[in-house]
């Protein structure tokens, strides 16, 4: 799945919630640059050694995507896997990632948030202030298109599906959106 989101990605690449980096063995060739942008020092530890490894440049520009110390229009792609969950404001998040990047830039997600089975969405939304607490403020009831689309994306390609496991944790929005 992670090399499906990260097919097409090219130039500079800002990737919020870096994380420990398990996205890098995933990138493919033409990336000049990679932009990370995440709070947690644990995950850069966890990192380090795939960054090492890495033929392209891994900078730390940030540690939250809420609020980036990017230009406007400056940068190509933009990665975000299993990090808009967790995001407080996912909305300013995303109105970032539109803010910085160029025109024909697009951003490439693969996210779990909402379900459109009701006895799943219901548990999810019972489920979500636990969840929160307990990985870090993790929502489960997020409807990641839908935030892709407020904040100003046109979403170009859109798969949804459940991964294995409790249908809770798993419904799973993946896809390509650009600045509409
Ligand atoms: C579930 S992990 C996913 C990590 C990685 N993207 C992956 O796919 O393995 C969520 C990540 O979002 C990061 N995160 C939390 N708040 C953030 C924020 N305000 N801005 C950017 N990243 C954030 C966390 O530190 C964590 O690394």
């Amino acid at each position: 799945m992670r090399s499906r989101v990260a097919a097409g990605l090219s130039g500079e690449v800002l990737e919020i919630g870096f994380g420990s980096g398990l996205n890098i063995p995933h990138y493919p060739t033409g990336l000049s640059r990679v932009l990370a942008v995440d709070p947690a020092i644990t995950g850069r530890k966890l990192a380090a050694r795939r960054v090492a490894a890495c033929p392209v440049t891994i900078d730390y520009i940030g540690l939250d995507g809420q609020a980036l110390p990017v230009q406007d229009a400056s940068v190509d792609h933009a990665l975000s896997t299993w990090t808009l969950c967790t995001i407080p404001d996912a909305g300013r998040a995303l109105a970032e990632i539109r803010r910085v990047l160029r025109p024909g830039g697009a951003l490439h997600f693969a996210e779990h948030g909402l379900a459109p089975d009701p006895n799943v969405a219901r548990w999810q939304r019972r489920l979500t202030p636990v969840q929160r607490r307990v990985a870090g403020g993790c929502h489960l009831d997020r409807r990641i298109d839908d935030l892709v689309a407020a904040a100003g994306f046109k979403v170009i390609r859109l798969e949804t599906y459940y991964l294995s496991g409790p249908r809770a944790l798993g419904y799973i929005y993946e896809g390509v959106a650009t600045r509409a």
